[in-house]
This record gives C-alpha cells, sequence and structure tokens, in this order.
C-alpha cells in the first residue's frame, strides 16, 4: 500500500553541460567538491554524465551523447547549461508511473535503466510547474 507522500528523498539535481571536463574542473577547482566521477557515455539515454558527489545528494552532469540527444534541444536554449532537472527516488517505479498516470500526469517514458543503475521516468514539466522530474527506483 503506497502511502500518500510516496517520493523518497531528493537523489540528485541534473545539470545540463556543454562541456563536462569543463564542468567538472569548476566543481572541482573553483567549488573545491573531491572524488567527481569519471565521465562515462549512456548512449540509451543520449548523455555523458558524472556525479558530483556531495553528503545531501549530488549534481548529476550531463552532456549530450550523439546527434538524437535529448539535451541539445536545451542546451540550444541555455548554451551555457543550465538546472535540467531534479530527481527524486520512490521504492517502485512501475506503481509511481501508475499512479502519476492516474493523476493525469503525462509520463514521458516507460521504466528504463537510468545513469545510476536503477529503473527511471520522467514527468513532463508542462505538468509541474515547468520542472522536469525524474522519479528514480531507489538503488
Ligand atoms: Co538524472
Amino acid at each position: 500500500m503506497m502511502s500518500k507522500s510516496f517520493l523518497g528523498p531528493l537523489n540528485h539535481v541534473g545539470v545540463a553541460v556543454p562541456d563536462i571536463y569543463k564542468a567538472i574542473d569548476f566543481y572541482e577547482n573553483i567549488l573545491g567538491v573531491e572524488g567527481i566521477t569519471t565521465p562515462i557515455d549512456l548512449p540509451s539515454q543520449g548523455v555523458t554524465y558524472s556525479f558530483v558527489n556531495l553528503s545531501s545528494g549530488q549534481v548529476e552532469l550531463i552532456q549530450p551523447y550523439g546527434e538524437n540527444s535529448p539535451i541539445h534541444k536545451f542546451l540550444s536554449k541555455n548554451p551555457k547549461g543550465g538546472q535540467h532537472h531534479i530527481c527524486f527516488e520512490v521504492a517502485d517505479i512501475h506503481k509511481a508511473s501508475d499512479k502519476m498516470k492516474e493523476k493525469g500526469m503525462r509520463v514521458l517514458n516507460e521504466p528504463r535503466i537510468g545513469a545510476h543503475g536503477t529503473l527511471v521516468v520522467f514527468l513532463h514539466p508542462g505538468d509541474s510547474g515547468g520542472v522536469l522530474i525524474e522519479l528514480m527506483e531507489t538503488p
């Protein structure tokens, strides 16, 4: 039985960047964050990503990968990059997806494996105050 609020913790904030190495340099050398993960390509989602690990959660740096990357459109509007999505954990992605559909939300994809190796869905920002929301099954 899902409780009324089924959201778990905020897992990460996704930040789209035109150059992931420049972004890593910023977080490392200006903000002084250590242990940022080496960029990894995720062709199925059209992104190259790195995690900036903080005690409160992560910043997920995402650079477009491939011609059909969904990040190109975002960067064409925000050439310097910017905040792209926020991600909340849920216990069961299929139940969460069904619940969102029941409530009239547009769920943009069937559950698929995300950068953290667990299933994710995205909710249309037009239904959520302009914020692209990622729901991610708790790792
Ligand atoms: Co994400």
